[in-house]
């Protein structure tokens, strides 16, 4: 089984991590089975897999019932949950209770945060002395659509400082760990260069420790997808054909033919 304290090893060893997303016990076992090391039950389950518009919506409920059915599918990954949106900006004892419930509940091993310096350094500090593994997740943040918009952050030199800043605050924080969402290459580069922990890259170039993807994204299934994301398989058109030859087979009574 992959523990948190593998990642930091595997990052001084120059050993990529592989990350991906799962809503669920099919997904998450495929996954699993294929050896991925971390499954990231990420809120962007709201939008995959809910049909929200944003991740802003999804409440803690729901990833709390999504992230049991990911943990009964996985036997060797590190599942780690995403915290939604409102279950723990408003305090540090509300972002307590939140990641307390994820971890008592559900199987998964720790939580991602999205934010870094000042808003949420304190919580990561509190959470990881009590014993909870935070994620960080910095650059763009989905959760704040309608300040940021989807666009790229850190082109500019003073964006680009924050962000640096934020990922090395969250770091002597306590977190294991920090996506780097939609930020340019060399900005990534430099963060993961700096950091002890590793770097987990989705549009952040090739320099990151480890490159997530959203599975849906990935698999083909989703319709829009940001500009960074590759997808391996087009199931939706996969999925469509099957549709459409087993409703052929009904219609002309050829299904189950003796
Ligand atoms: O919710 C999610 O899927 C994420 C990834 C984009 C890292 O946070």
């Amino acid at each position: 089984m992959v523990n948190i304290q593998q990642l930091k090893q595997w990052k001084q060893e120059g050993r990529r991590i592989v990350v991906l997303t799962a809503w669920d016990f099919a997904i998450a076992q495929l996954l699993d089975r294929a050896n991925v090391d971390m499954i990231l039950v990420g809120d962007s389950l709201g939008m995959v897999t809910l049909g929200y518009e944003t991740t802003l919506p999804l409440t803690l409920e729901e990833m709390l019932h999504h992230t049991k059915a990911v943990c009964r599918g996985v036997k060797q990954a590190l599942v780690i949950c995403d915290l939604p949106f409102m279950s723990y900006q408003e305090s540090s004892q509300q972002a307590i209770h939140s990641a307390g419930r994820v971890l008592k509940e559900t199987g998964a091993q720790g939580v991602k945060l999205e934010g870094g310096y000042p808003a949420m350094v304190e919580t990561v500090a509190q959470l990881t002395a009590i014993g909870i593994p935070v994620m960080g997740h910095v650059g763009l943040t989905p959760q704040s659509v309608h300040r940021l918009g989807y666009r790229q952050q850190g082109k500019t030199p003073e964006d680009a400082r924050r962000i640096l800043q934020e990922a090395i605050a969250l770091e002597e924080a306590g977190a294991f760990a920090i996506v780097l969402e939609h930020i340019p290459d060399n900005l990534a580069k430099q963060i993961t260069q700096k950091l002890a922990i590793p770097t987990i890259g989705i549009g952040a170039g090739s320099s990151c420790d480890g490159q997530v993807l959203v599975t849906g994204d990935m698999l083909g299934l989703t319709e829009r997808q940001p500009p960074f994301a590759k997808s391996y398989v087009n199931l939706r058109d996969i999925i469509t054909d099957a549709v459409r030859n087993f409703s052929a087979e009904v219609r002309e009574g050829k299904f189950l033919d003796p």
